[in-house]
This record gives structure tokens, C-alpha cells and sequence, in this order.
């Protein structure tokens, strides 16, 4: 079921969303050569528990982290290990909490240091940029598919490809509700969006194929050739002239 917030609502979503584009904007300093994905991890739980908020990733399927940090092949979820990043690793860190029982969810996706490669450099803009496009196109009575086509469209033209096994999805009470939103379909079909609907937007991109594998964990989704990966999300208003951005870096 599709829900539509009442302003109440949407007032908690603000603060989650608000609190945590602060957390995801101190974790992308934090990121240069040598961090450890551990103290990236607690740092964040820390943050997002000085402003009253709760994890959700935590416990979820026994998700056993606060965070997600994929590196490099690694495409989504996968858990902050005692790992250092180096010079030139590809970082998607994804992000979730709770505040008075409304979700947010948001991803960015950072080179470390010195990137090493154009090709690395594009992944991750095009990525942000698909992103953005779709989030341009969000306004009441526009339909799913016109957002699924956008995203697929920039990253095909740009030679990138989409994996189609995840999707953005709604969100409010729990993390993941109606409806889901593609990263690939066609323009001018499905659900239409209306206004007080809260969706998470997230392409997740690869360099050279479509198809992922999960590893041994059963949580880290990697590319199945081991090319690079990037990952953007942000939770999302729907409004009747288009939409607001619930997790930008505010002060
Ligand atoms: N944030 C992810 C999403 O966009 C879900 C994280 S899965 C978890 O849907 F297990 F890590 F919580
Ligand atoms: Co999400």
C-alpha cells in the first residue's frame, strides 16, 4: 500500500532526513586514505544518537552494522569491516535512521584521495547526475516509469550499466514501503506519484555488467565481472510542484 503523509508526518520525515544529510556529509569528509570502515561506523551511530535518532539498518535481516560501505566492486550492502581505504578506492556509503519512527535513507559515493582513473571519475558522476535528473522529473501525477527511463536513459547513453535486481522504493514508517521505483523502465507508464508520497530514489551503477553476485556474508553485492561500482540515494518528497530533497547536507 502507497501511503500519503499527513504534514505531522512529513515534519519527522524532515528532521530524519535533515539529520541525516549531516551525518552522510561528516562521514564524506571523513573519508581520505587510511580511515578504517569501523570507525566510520561508529562515528555515525554516535552522530545520529546525539540527535535523537535511531538505526534502522541495524537488525534488519540481522544486518549487523549501522552503515554500509562498498568499495570499489562492491555495489551495495556491503558491512563496515576492519578495513582501511586506500588512495584511490571507490567508497558508496549508505546511510539510514529512525526519528520518532520515520525512516530516511540516503547514499553518496566518494573517491578516496587521488582518484585513479577518468573512467573511475565519470562512474561516480554520472551516477550523481542520473540521480538528479530523475529527482527533476518528481512532481505530482508523474508516473514511476518516467523516473525509472530517466535514470536509464543518461546512464546508457554514457555507457554505464544498470543492475536491475535493486530499486528505490517508498519510505516512512518502515524503510522500505510502496511503491518500488526501477532504476530501468519505460517513460509515461505505471504508478503515478502524488503529492505526500516519500520515495528513496537510488540508481547503483556498474562499469561493465549488469549482473551482480552476492558474496560468501550474504550481504556484500559486488559485480559479477569486478568492475567498479557507484551508488546515490536520497528520500524524497513528493509536492505538487515537483519535489524536496528530505536528506541535503543543511546546516
Ligand atoms: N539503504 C538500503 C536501501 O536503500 C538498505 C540497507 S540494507 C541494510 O534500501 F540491511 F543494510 F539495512
Ligand atoms: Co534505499
Amino acid at each position: 500500500m502507497v501511503s500519503i503523509k499527513s504534514s505531522s508526518e512529513i515534519s519527522k520525515m524532515k528532521i530524519a532526513g535533515k539529520i541525516l544529510g549531516q551525518a552522510l556529509k561528516m562521514l564524506e569528509e571523513m573519508i581520505k586514505p587510511g580511515i578504517n570502515c569501523l570507525d566510520l561506523d561508529k562515528a555515525f551511530l554516535e552522530f545520529i544518537t546525539s540527535k535523537g535518532c535511531t538505526s534502522n539498518f541495524f537488525g534488519y535481516y540481522d544486518y549487523p552494522a549501522h552503515i554500509c560501505v562498498s568499495i570499489n566492486e562492491q555495489l551495495i550492502h556491503g558491512i563496515p569491516q576492519n578495513r582501511t581505504i586506500q588512495d584511490g578506492d571507490i567508497v558508496s556509503i549508505d546511510t539510514g535512521c529512525v526519528y520518532e519512527g520515520y525512516h530516511a535513507d540516503a547514499a553518496i559515493t566518494k573517491i578516496c584521495g587521488m582518484p585513479k582513473n577518468e573512467k573511475d571519475i565519470k562512474l561516480v558522476n554520472d551516477t550523481k547526475k542520473s540521480l538528479e535528473l530523475a529527482i527533476e522529473q518528481v512532481r505530482d501525477g508523474v508516473r514511476i516509469g518516467t523516473i525509472s527511463a530517466t535514470v536509464q536513459k543518461f546512464i546508457e547513453q554514457n555507457g554505464f550499466q544498470l543492475p536491475t535486481d535493486f530499486a528505490g522504493h517508498g519510505i516512512g514508517t518502515a524503510m522500505h514501503e510502496d511503491p518500488l521505483i526501477p532504476n530501468t523502465g519505460v517513460a509515461d507508464t505505471g504508478m503515478r506519484l502524488k503529492a505526500g508520497m516519500t520515495i528513496c530514489i537510488e540508481p547503483m551503477v556498474q562499469v561493465s555488467t549488469s549482473k551482480t553476485i552476492t558474496a560468501k556474508d550474504n550481504w556484500t553485492v559486488i559485480s559479477a565481472d569486478n568492475s567498479m561500482a557507484a551508488h546515490f540515494e536520497h528520500t524524497i518528497l513528493v509536492t505538487e510542484e515537483g519535489c524536496e530533497i528530505l536528506t541535503l547536507f543543511k546546516d
